[in-house]
């Protein structure tokens, strides 16, 4: 894994009302338990102009659409571990 590694969520309207609210805490969350608070930055950022394929998040320059509670772990697991 890379330092420095940058973990994007979108908080624009239509991903934050589909499950990117609650994925805020569950990204926080896994960073935490896997004290990778240090080396990930995480933050949020308005809408990346692709709705339709919400819930979206980015890790480096990786984007990851349709996500869900469950599959955003795994999608964090298999980036960052
Ligand atoms: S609100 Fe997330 S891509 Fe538009």
């Amino acid at each position: 894994m890379k330092e420095q590694t940058e973990v994007v969520i979108c908080l624009g309207s239509s991903c934050f009302a589909r499950g990117n609210k609650q994925m805020v805490q569950i990204i926080k969350k896994f960073l935490e338990d896997n004290n990778l608070m240090h080396k990930i930055k995480f933050r949020g950022k308005h809408c990346f102009g692709n709705c339709e394929n919400g819930p979206s998040i980015m890790i480096g320059q990786k984007r990851f659409e349709h996500l869900d509670p469950e599959s955003v772990l795994v999608i964090l697991e298999r980036e960052l571990l």
